[in-house]
């Protein structure tokens, strides 16, 4: 490594006498005699003072928004510099100007479109990385969660050929003569290793040729998906809760000046807790109609309805108890009401909405195959899935939970596509 005795931006502010710290020019201002740079790294900012007369002052005065450089100086206090300190330069040891940065913060954010245009390059900017740092300790808290409780991570194939989600969102795709499909979920193939392993889970990008650009929709998404043999409704609610919890609770204690950085309300987060809210597709429905929405038992929840619901709730809610039409046909169907499904969502709270869809699974083989055909797809298409439930089939159930979505949800974004580095959607592949 270049600079092995350079520290950190986050050491240096608590450093005294002479450091190097090496980053990238943030900010910079000119006045006669004195030039101030705000260099940025992946810690923080800290200001840098360079005085004319100096080598580096004439350096300094070469610096873009975004040239690299390493300096060396003496740390100094100065109340009204970020962090309270600021480094009087001595020597710049290498420096990289480049071309006049291409994003004005203020003139960028009034175009979205622009900024996603030159993602490459936004991603420096305080905002990406207060989330990009709040997705990594959320992708690290799902691992650890399961990690943690006795779930083996598995991997199942991206390539697949028949739908899991149904056949409106697949992603076609042409595998030397045949056409085959990108994955839309993991599940069915963590149900076959369930029999060997018991409880399963995977981080894995899920595909979905969704039509429309909305808030919450990418074509590409990271899926966190468990199963577990032997598990109920009521456990997998458990689990999800848990879960859910763990996972904000992890980012309050690891990125909370993150999360103020992006201007993120702490207290609904600080108020996210097992239990969570139980509210059957019944009891939603009514809620809804008292709200005057137009809505009918059998109709689906769109955005805008489990908007309304978790506007009521402090806490996310576990909605349970779908139609059977309104869910994929591998859903178990309550043996004592069997035109309702033992599905659950979990919706989390402050109108965002469905972060998690589960259920159990139907386990007996005559019960799948004829739901297959009530569904009008074809049992063939289905074979392996069918032959789980021939040999030692248990109850079981498990989930998927939208990792997108929720770093959407914990940071407070409006828009999915700033959860994610580089957001696919029907309009937009670069870069
Ligand atoms: O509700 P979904 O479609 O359920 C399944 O795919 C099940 N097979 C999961 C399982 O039981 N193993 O998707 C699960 C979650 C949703 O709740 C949502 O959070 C997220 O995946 N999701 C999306 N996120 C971003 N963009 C999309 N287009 C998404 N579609 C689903
Ligand atoms: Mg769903």
């Amino acid at each position: 490594m270049a600079y092995k005795h350079a520290v950190t931006i986050e050491e240096a502010l608590r450093s005294s006498g002479t450091v190097t710290v090496k980053g990238w020019v943030f900010r910079k201002r000119e006045l006669k005699d004195k030039i101030f740079v705000v260099l940025r790294d992946s810690t923080g900012i800290m200001q840098l003072v360079f005085s004319r007369g100096t080598d580096a002052f004439y350096i300094a005065q070469r610096l873009n928004i975004e040239s690299s450089l390493v300096a060396t100086g003496v740390i100094k206090d100065e109340p009204r510099a970020p962090g309270g300190r600021e480094l009087h330069v001595q020597s710049v040891d290498w420096y990289y100007v480049g071309h006049p940065y291409p994003i004005n913060e203020d003139a960028a954010q009034a175009d979205s479109e622009y900024l996603l245009d030159v993602r490459h390059l936004w991603l420096r900017s305080r905002k990406m990385q207060a989330v990009m740092k709040i997705r990594h300790t959320i992708f690290g808290a799902i691992h650890e969660y399961f990690r943690s409780r006795g779930y083996y991570e598995v991997q199942g194939p991206m390539f697949i050929t028949a739908a899991v989600e149904g056949g409106a969102t697949l992603f076609k795709v042409p595998y030397f003569d045949e056409q085959v499909y990108l994955t839309q979920s993991s599940q069915f193939y963590l149900e076959a290793l369930i029999f060997s392993l018991e409880k399963v889970y995977t981080i894995a990008p899920s595909f979905r040729a969704e039509p429309s650009r909305t808030r919450r929709h990418l074509t590409e998404f990271w899926h966190a998906e468990a199963e577990m043999a032997w598990y109920h409704l009521d456990d997998l609610m458990r689990v999800n809760e848990e879960l859910v919890s763990y996972i904000v609770s992890k980012v309050l204690d690891e990125r909370s000046e993150e999360l103020r950085l992006l201007g993120r309300k702490l207290e609904p987060l600080e108020n996210i807790k097992p239990p969570f809210y139980r509210v059957s597709y019944d009891e939603a429905i009514e809620m809804l109609k008292r709200k005057g929405v137009k809505i009918e038992w059998g109709d689906d929840l769109g955005a805008d309805e489990e908007r309304l619901l978790t506007l009521q709730f402090d806490k996310p809610i576990q909605l349970y108890g779908f139609p059977e039409k309104t869910k994929a046909f591998y859903h178990r169907n309550d043996p004592q009401r069997p035109e309702i499904t033992l599905s659950v969502d979990v919706l989390a709270p402050e109108g965002y909405g469905e972060i998690i869809g589960g259920g159990e699974r139907i386990y007996d083989e005559s019960e799948l195959v004829s739901k297959i055909e009530r569904f009008g797809l074809n049992p063939k298409d289905y074979q392996w899935y069918i032959d789980l439930r021939r040999y030692g089939s248990v109850p079981h159930s498990g989930f998927g939970l939208g990792v997108d979505r929720v770093v959407m949800w914990i940071a407070g974004l409006d828009h999915i596509r700033d959860a994610v580095p580089f957001p696919r959607d029907i309009r937009r592949i670069y870069p």
